[in-house]
């Protein structure tokens, strides 16, 4: 084990800290990072996927416990289909049948969902290994990753260079920003596959029906059996999808909906009610009386996708050999639509060369009594 001090004036207390997270399927050597910051919480990444492994956060009694669900060595993630904390890349959920036409011309993706695309295809950035850096930063400690997917990877075009950091700030912030650069007209939707349990996640912790929900959305995109938004953006008013007042998750999670019943629970992108003008802005709010835990997401993207684990089926084992089980964790991934490429009513996805792809989402965690 090798301790690396953040050097010079941004050096915090207690540096960070990497140990070998075991080897890829190609034999390279997976590191694992971890980060704490001056609360004593903690979050740990691995090289393999960006994922996120652990996230250890206060209960209202300053007791520290693991939120995200994860595995114990990167062998878990190898085999995984359920993209546990990963870096979700090139494209974030699904693509229409693998495939968009973008200046005329029609791309072919690999697929992964049926006849879709999801979460970038067969080897997406969740399998990728990344190279990491520590960085110092004002608000706490950063790791930096970078990835460079080549040009065709997956059917998707240009060589798109990936910057992530993810930074655990001393208000017990995960920042997470994501860069990329193409040097030929592209997609790029990328985001964090984080499953959330604020109850902390060990043997016998409960699901999330009683965690209580605020989304600040107005309208989200249903989808059809295949799960890909049908192109309208729906009213929340009246439906399961209203969480604009606080709404313990498994209200309605089973409830007879047409849109309900197609997402197994909820699988749906929300229209985030976002002033053009603030850079960042309030997302979500999750609250879960037990502990006292409470998650605020902050993004700069449009869109959020709630997905309540309706596919965990209790055969991964987890960290500590515990069986993750149907609605056992929620995410809350901040994107641009699905399917956006064949969408062109929906925000845009392209990046071209000379620009700079750059979104922010931060995760903040505190307490209420
Ligand atoms: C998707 C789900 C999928 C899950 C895990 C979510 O983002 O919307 O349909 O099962 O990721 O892959």
């Amino acid at each position: 084990m090798s301790t690396l001090a953040a050097s010079g004036a941004a050096a915090k207390p207690g540096s960070a800290k990497k140990t070998s997270f075991g080897k890829a399927p190609g034999g390279e050597d997976v590191d694992l990072y971890t980060l704490t910051n001056k609360n004593g919480a903690e979050v740990a990444i691995s090289t393999y996927g960006g994922v996120v492994v652990s996230l250890k956060v206060p209960d209202r009694h300053r007791k520290l416990g693991d939120v995200v669900l994860g595995f114990d060595s990167v062998d878990g993630y190898v085999g995984d289909k359920s993209y546990f904390g990963a870096i979700i890349g090139r494209y974030g959920n699904r693509i229409w049948h693998a495939q968009f036409t973008l200046d005329g011309k029609t791309y072919t993706l690999a697929k992964n969902n049926g006849e879709n695309t999801l979460h970038g295809g067969i080897k997406g950035f969740n399998k990728a290994v990344w190279t990491a850096r520590e960085i110092s930063a004002k608000d706490g400690q950063a790791l930096e990753l970078t990835y460079l997917s080549k040009d065709g990877e997956e059917g998707f075009p240009g060589n798109l260079h990936v910057r992530v950091v993810y930074t655990l700030t001393d208000a017990n912030e995960l920042k997470i920003e994501y860069f990329a650069t193409t040097d030929k007209n592209t997609v790029v939707n990328l985001t964090n596959h984080s499953y959330f349990n604020l109850l902390g996640v060990g043997l016998g912790s409960g699901d999330i029906l009683g965690h209580v929900l605020m989304i600040e959305a107005d309208k989200f995109t249903p989808v059809d059996s295949g799960l890909i938004p049908t192109g309208e953006l729906r009213g929340v008013t009246g439906t399961p999808f209203d969480f604009r007042n606080p709404t313990a998750i498994g209200k309605r999670v089973d409830s007879d909906d047409e849109q309900i019943k197609l997402g197994k629970g909820y699988d749906h992108n929300f229209v985030l009610r976002r002033k053009m003008s603030d850079r960042i802005s309030l997302a979500a709010r999750v609250t879960e009386e037990a502990s006292g835990r409470v998650l605020e997401v902050w993004t700069t993207e449009p869109g959020v996708q709630l997905y309540t684990g309706n596919f965990l089926d209790g055969s991964a084992q987890g960290k500590g050999g515990v069986p993750y089980a149907k609605r056992m964790a929620f995410c809350l991934e901040t994107q641009h639509f699905p399917d956006s490429p064949n969408h062109p009513k929906f925000p845009s996805t392209e990046l071209k060369p000379g620009e700079r792809y750059h979104t922010t989402t931060i995760y903040k965690f505190s307490t209420e009594k």
